[in-house]
């Protein structure tokens, strides 16, 4: 088995998620290989896993992955494509939260990636991964890279 991981990070939070998923997805025997779109197209998607990932900033993906979205072309894939992305944690006390949460986050990075992809007509997973971060800028908040590692557990089993 083999995967691609595609991201895009500013502070280095979803950079971190995504080399979680690569060791847990190495750890377990499916071959990882990490793309960062600030250094780099793939070269090939030639993989049966297919991550990709982004900060959630004003309520969408960052303008590098969004452009990656509308440019690559991903017509001859034919594994299954995984969204996942960072977003704030509003505390659970705060009376704009769910508000917050429909303005900034429900419609975010990975839904949209998710939609994205799906309209490309390829096959996408329902689950997407979204992971928290504690402050504007992250860190990531505690147990997030273990929730990510889960995650790819998850996937891998079914
Ligand atoms: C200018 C700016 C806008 C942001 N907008 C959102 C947002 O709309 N929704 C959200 O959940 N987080 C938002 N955040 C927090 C980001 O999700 C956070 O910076 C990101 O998860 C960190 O990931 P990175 O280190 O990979 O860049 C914003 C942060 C900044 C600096």
């Amino acid at each position: 088995m083999k995967s691609v991981i595609i991201f895009d990070s500013v502070y280095g939070c979803t950079k971190q998620v995504a080399e979680a998923l690569a060791d847990e997805l190495n750890r377990n025997g499916c071959e990882a290989l990490l793309c960062s779109l600030k250094d780099s197209k793939p070269e090939s998607v030639d993989c049966d896993y297919l991550f990709l990932g982004s900060p959630t900033r004003f309520g969408k993906p960052t303008r590098r992955m969004r452009k990656f979205l509308d440019t690559f072309d991903l017509s001859n894939f034919s594994g299954t494509a995984i969204a996942f992305d960072t977003i704030m944690q509003i505390p659970e006390n705060d009376s704009n939260r769910e508000k917050m949460k429909a303005k900034y986050i429900d419609d975010g990075s990975a839904p949209t990636i998710k939609s994205a992809l799906t309209q490309k007509g390829i096959h996408v997973s329902d689950k997407v991964l979204r992971v928290e971060v504690s402050g504007l800028k992250g860190p990531l908040v505690d147990n997030a890279l273990d929730a990510a590692k889960e995650f790819v557990n998850e996937l891998i089993s079914h």
